[in-house]
């Protein structure tokens, strides 16, 4: 049941932290801070290539995954649609890894790129959230999000599992190769094992993301940027906000703006901004304020450190704990979904069942 909450939605917002710990200690020793991987169906060492494939938001967390695998791991990725998979016919390399992402294992379209993977001598290995599952099942390999049963039609707890799996796997392959000194690896290891108590800490108090909301809901069209790692946490919180209150809203890379985009921006147009402090900090603030400029009003999600830049142009910001760069993407797609809710909530959409919407999409 819904317990004490509104919404099956709102109930497994509030799962974020025990989901994330659950599913970070299946792959991370907390006393030794070290990754263990299970076994995997391909050599992280000798691998040539990985390509993902999913849908929806398990897209969307392939797509951070991506950034960590290549970053840490220094492994060449590529990361799908797997409709658009199914019909690309991409050149693959023997011997080559093919990583589904699902929650629920029976997406037709990811399933059908499974079974072409494989035909194409790809070995692989599902990261999927129900055992049983038909992924599971046709897999060389699976590794599993330990996100508990997920009713909601909007993918939460089960996308923030999916990046905690995908963050583990992107350290325990940098550490086999090599390219993961052991120190940077104890280091990232202690940023994600704080994911958790900082999810709940955001949890605690969500009454600025609500007042956000109350704008959010007047609006007919919504922008969300990112730069890096945070660019697929805007798409996601652009997907959150389209599928829960009907609200146009598109994703855009930071960067990107000024080649399209910003002919869009108007102060009917709310820019929401993930834009935590960081290496990317400079660049992405420096796009927001050339936003800002051309009448656009920034709500951007920071941190302390990013904070006080911000607040020299933007109408709001919300400042989250401060963390690692490297986890940044799972911290802020708690807010982006949370804002989602609130806003669906706002405007009386049927929360854990949109319209048109199902929770696995078994048809192509
Ligand atoms: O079960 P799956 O993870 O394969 O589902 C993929 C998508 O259908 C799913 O993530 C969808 O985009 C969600 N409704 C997004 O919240």
């Amino acid at each position: 049941g819904k317990g004490n909450y509104r919404h099956f939605m709102e109930k497994e917002l509030h799962e974020h932290p025990v989901v994330l710990g659950d599913t970070l200690r299946q792959y991370i020793d907390p006393a030794s801070r070290a990754v263990a991987l299970p076994e995997l169906p391909f050599d992280p060492v000798a691998v040539p290539k990985i390509s993902f494939s999913a849908c929806g938001s398990a897209y969307l967390a392939a797509q951070v995954g991506r950034y960590w695998i290549e970053q840490v791991a220094r492994i060449p990725v590529d990361a799908d649609i797997a409709s658009e998979l199914r019909y690309r016919d991409p050149p693959l390399p023997e011997g080559g890894a093919a990583l589904l992402v699902s929650q629920s294992g029976e997406t037709a379209d990811t399933l059908a790129a499974l079974r072409l993977l494989r035909e194409r001598g790809q070995r692989v290995l599902s990261v999927v959230n129900v055992a049983e599952s038909s992924m599971a099942r046709e897999s060389h390999g699976t590794v599993l999000t330990v996100a508990g049963p997920e009713i909601g039609v909007a993918s939460t707890k089960a996308f923030t599992a999916q990046l905690a799996v995908l963050a583990s796997l992107a350290l325990g392959f940098g550490r086999a190769r090599g390219t993961l000194a052991p120190a940077e690896e104890a280091r990232l290891t202690a940023a994600l094992l704080e994911v958790p108590a900082h999810a709940a800490a955001l949890l605690e108090d969500s009454s600025e993301i609500l007042e956000l909301a109350r704008e959010v809901a007047q609006a007919r069209d919504v922008l969300f940027l990112g730069r890096g790692s945070l660019y697929p946490i805007a798409l996601e919180g652009a997907l959150k906000l389209k599928e829960l209150s009907y609200i146009h809203a598109e994703g855009y890379a930071a960067g990107e703006m000024k080649h399209g985009p910003i002919a869009l921006i108007d102060p009917a147009v709310p820019v929401i901004a993930l834009c935590p402090s960081g290496p990317l900090f400079e660049k992405t603030a420096s796009n927001l304020q050339e936003a800002a400029a051309r009448g656009g009003r920034i709500m951007a999600f920071t941190d302390a450190a990013g904070a006080p830049a911000l607040r020299r142009f933007a109408e709001r910001v919300v400042v989250l704990p401060a963390v690692d760069p490297f986890v940044a993407p799972i911290l802020h797609a708690i807010p982006v979904q949370l804002l989602a809710y609130h806003v669906a909530v706002l405007k009386g959409t049927d929360v854990d069942q949109p319209r048109n919407l199902a929770k696995a999409v078994t048809v192509e």
